[in-house]
């Protein structure tokens, strides 16, 4: 079959069907089931699960199975500090925090220094380390509970990561990260080494406490090939599998792949200014509209292939006002200056918010924060 797209933890590039991911990484999909089952615990559904954002699992029935007997999971994600937040970072943050909210669980979240230092030829070790606590800020700032929060840079606990990666680098051959991650002789020796670091977030809990403990972790779906790891070697040293829960892509500005940190026009950062919004979704946002007003009037819009549409459907909560922003796009009565106005309007108000708690999140930070 011909590969048009290609989704790995360091690229994503193209048009991506995420059925054939499902195929391909071997998951399974979020079908109603399990949705309904999942509503029944929490009482209602995220938008992000209602509407499909969150698309994708692994083991999420076993994981509600341990639950349901008082089993309580524990939480664990991430975020690789090559740069500022953007606001597709924030998609698996505000499911995270909803589903912390929801099961009242405790959250690791690993910040990978070690990984952007070893896969970016730009970055220093403290430049990536000093991003770290950068992006913690951003974290904390959705509302992540003080005390079952533990935020960690990978070089700052690394007393007690690396005793545990070790456990983990030892069950890897170097013929398996090849076959997952398509390393060849030119890869750096640490860029084969790393997977063992982001595996301890998923049994360190367990070891902590002398008792294993189901581990949920939320992700877009370029991870799994770490998990698929993880999930290999997990059982072979005595843990659970973790499960997991996987989310699709916030896509870029402009048409094509992912939103990503290293494409300053293609991305909205979470310090960007509301000027600064207004200037990159005028000038870069991908639109599905009509070269002319009235031919846009008389054949409507493309909601499926308009970012500013797509964007919207991942931030604004009330299904409503978002079936009518749909609605109104594509039989021509709302323009694509005006969708681009509603979207503005959304985003300055929210990261203006963000931006508040951004800057308050400073007070705190050591309290969210574990070194050793
Ligand atoms: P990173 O920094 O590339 O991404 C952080 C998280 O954001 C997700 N993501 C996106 N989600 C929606 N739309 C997008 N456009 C988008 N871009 C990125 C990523 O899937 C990720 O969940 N190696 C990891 C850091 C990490 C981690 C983890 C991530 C360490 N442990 C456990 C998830 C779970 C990284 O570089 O993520």
């Amino acid at each position: 079959m011909a590969k048009d797209f290609v989704v790995t933890p360091w690229k994503v590039e193209g048009d991506i069907d995420y059925n054939r991911l499902i195929k391909e990484f071997g998951t399974e999909h979020l079908d109603d089931a399990l949705l309904h089952r999942i509503k029944k615990l929490t009482g209602e559904l995220h938008p992000f699960l209602r509407r499909k954002i969150f698309f994708s699992h692994r083991d999420m029935n076993w994981l509600l199975d341990e639950y349901e007997k008082g089993n309580k999971f524990y939480l664990y994600t991430g975020r690789g500090p090559s740069g500022n937040t953007h606001i597709g970072h924030l998609v698996p943050w505000l499911f995270t925090k909803w589903l912390q909210d929801k099961f009242d669980v405790l959250l690791y979240f690993q910040m990978t220094d070690d990984e952007k230092f070893l896969f970016k030829d730009n970055l220093s070790l403290t430049q990536t380390n000093s991003l770290a606590y950068e992006n913690a800020l951003d974290v904390i700032a959705l509302g992540f509970k003080q005390g079952k929060t533990h935020i960690f840079t990978n070089t700052d606990y690394s007393k007690t990561l690396y005793k545990n990666a070790l456990l983990v680098a030892k069950k890897i051959t170097v013929s398996t990260t090849k076959a997952v991650f398509g390393f060849n002789d030119s890869n750096n020796v640490g860029e084969l080494f790393f997977t063992s670091m982001q595996a301890v977030p998923a049994f360190l809990p367990s070891v902590l406490k002398g008792k294993n403990i189901p581990c949920l972790i939320p992700h877009a779906i370029d991870q799994d090939a770490h998990f698929r790891v993880a999930r290999d070697v997990l059982p072979k040293l005595g843990f659970y599998k973790p499960a997991a829960i996987h989310c699709r892509f916030l896509p870029a500005l402009g048409i094509g792949g992912k939103m990503s940190a290293s494409e300053k026009d293609s991305a909205i950062y979470t310090t960007d200014s509301a000027d600064e919004i207004e200037k990159k979704v005028k000038k870069y946002a991908f639109s599905g509209g009509r070269a002319t007003i009235e031919e846009h009037r008389k054949l409507g819009g493309n909601p499926d292939i308009d970012v500013p549409y797509q964007w919207l459907s991942f931030f604004e909560e009330d299904d409503s006002k978002l079936k009518k922003i749909h609605d109104d796009y594509k039989s021509g009565k709302l323009l694509s200056g005006e969708l681009k106005l509603i979207l503005i309007e959304k985003l300055q108000v929210f990261l203006k918010e963000h931006q508040r708690k951004r800057e308050s999140a400073r007070k705190v930070l050591d309290k969210f924060i574990l070194k050793d």
